[in-house]
């Protein structure tokens, strides 16, 4: 029987170690961790990838390893060095701010570089361990482009499948790269690459073709001798347990909690993992400018932001969290009243049923990114909106734009846009909220996470047909 074998950087679980140095494992929320959950649970499947923990020695390396295997998840252990010049340096200081379009923030260190080979190499190591000649592997995500090219170098006959799970830039800003050939090289090893949109998927052919000089038609690339079908797979959340979180006794007890402490405000609602493609900076001056053109907003109208820590070490992110720090001081010390504070804004994550409240409090989500390859947010916002009502405010750049037409879409560049965006949710009527927010529940109840990986292990099972019948012929 051949097995399924899941690998991203991040195992689902992140093991912590406590402030008394006992370990914790910690389930993710996450939707991917949600999505594949049916897939790397079953008989002799496994999920690989890093469990978030340096650990101490090899005892303890052994211990982790077996409590993890329990849960069919394999851990890749990495140092701290290798988080440093792989995970900070080349995935998160080099590929993320090129593919999101901050090239001004790229470095191109020969030693980042060499660290995410061999990085992705220690991952090959591990998966081989586990692969048979004809397993299925789905490798996700731009931590790990090069792994495919060498699993299929090792495994010519195995059937394996590559989702980016952030944007695919145009070849303008992957020809700086002084290593892109390798990486769309890397990335071809792969039978099915899947991307969220139509426009990252052509970026990406565009790429291949002036660098590599292969061709595609209709979704298949002649990549020399092997076929690679190219798709686009837009990820979608978890629907059912979103929508019933928002009617929970939990979230109705927080909603009521949050309520009297707040007073009776209308609550706009912006929820990020703290990172410069989000736009966190430029929404902020937007939700100012609001109460500095409609003043009838002061007193009724409060932000309330979550900015989720993430990637702190690197020094982008530590600038852009004083940048927010600073702005929100500013904002709330000019306009704020004894009995109303313009942004309420939170730096730490949220379990499950506040967020749920929190959803369920907000009338205007506003998700504004620069760039985003999906972005979750706007979805969960959407599935959280049982009663239909509610506004949500969408950029144009993130890859949920092109599925949810009925939020208002703006450019979130566009300051000005932005302000009047907020103000017409404000005002916007109760039936015309209902109609667009129930055309868009119906679109994220329909391509939820679970039909999202569906159709991409299809297709995947697609091509290692097509791949069986090379062989017999
Ligand atoms: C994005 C990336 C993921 C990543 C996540 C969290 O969604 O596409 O690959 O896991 O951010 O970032 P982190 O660096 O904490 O894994």
């Amino acid at each position: 029987m051949s097995r399924t074998i899941i690998v991203s950087n991040r195992l689902p679980t992140k093991v912590l170690r406590t402030a008394d140095d006992e370990l914790s494992f910690q389930a993710s929320e996450g939707g991917l961790a949600t999505g594949l959950g049916s897939i790397y649970r079953q008989e002799g499947n496994v999920w690989v990838g890093w469990p978030g923990l340096f650990v101490a020695d090899a005892a303890e390396e052994d211990y982790v390893r077996e409590q993890l295997r329990h849960d069919s998840m394999e851990p890749v252990f990495l140092t701290e060095d290798e988080i440093s010049d792989y995970y900070e340096g080349f995935s998160n200081s080099t590929l993320w701010p090129t593919f999101h379009y901050f090239p001004q923030y790229a470095t191109y260190e020969p030693a980042h570089w060499a660290a995410y080979v061999a990085v992705n190499e220690k991952f090959c190591q591990a998966v081989l361990a586990l692969a048979g000649p004809d397993d299925t592997i789905w490798v996700h995500d731009y931590q790990l482009l090069l792994l495919p090219a060498m699993l299929r170098a090792a495994r010519p006959r195995a059937t394996i499948g590559f989702f980016l799970h952030i944007p695919f830039p145009s070849y303008e800003l992957v020809r700086v790269l002084p290593w892109a050939r390798e990486l769309v090289a890397g990335m071809l090893g792969a039978d099915l690459i899947g991307f969220h949109t139509f426009g990252f998927m052509r970026h990406f052919l565009s790429s291949v073709s002036h660098l590599l000089g292969f061709a595609a038609h209709n979704g298949r690339l002649e990549a020399g001798p092997r076929t690679v079908l190219v798709d686009t797979f837009p990820m979608g959340i978890d629907y059912e347990r979103y929508a019933q979180a928002a009617v929970s006794e939990a979230a109705r007890q927080h909603e009521a909690s949050y309520r009297q402490a707040l007073g009776d405000i209308r609550v706009v609602l912006s929820i990020d993992r703290l990172d410069y493609s989000k736009g966190i900076a430029e929404r902020l001056r937007a939700f100012e400018q609001l109460l500095l053109r409609h003043p009838e907003w002061r007193g009724q109208v409060s932000l309330i932001m979550v900015v989720v820590p993430s990637r702190d070490q690197v020094a982008q992110y530590a600038a852009l969290k004083e940048e927010i720090d600073e702005l929100v001081g500013r904002i709330n010390a000019a306009y704020r009243t004894m009995s109303w504070t313009p942004i309420h804004y939170f730096y730490r994550s949220f379990p499950p049923d506040e967020l749920a409240s929190l959803y369920r409090l907000a009338e205007v989500g506003l998700v504004t990114p620069m760039r985003d390859g999906m972005n979750l947010v706007a979805k969960e916002f959407v599935a959280s909106k049982t009663d239909e009502n509610g506004v949500l405010i969408l950029s144009e750049r993130a890859g949920a734009a092109r599925e949810l037409s009925d939020a208002l879409i703006i450019n979130p560049t566009d300051i000005d846009q932005l302000t009047a965006a907020l103000h017409e949710a404000l005002v916007m009527p109760q039936a015309e909220q209902a109609r667009r927010m129930r055309a868009m529940r119906s679109l994220v109840q329909q391509y939820d996470v679970f039909a999202w990986t569906d159709l991409f292990m299809d297709r995947l099972a697609f091509a290692k047909q097509q791949q069986l019948s090379l062989h017999t012929d």
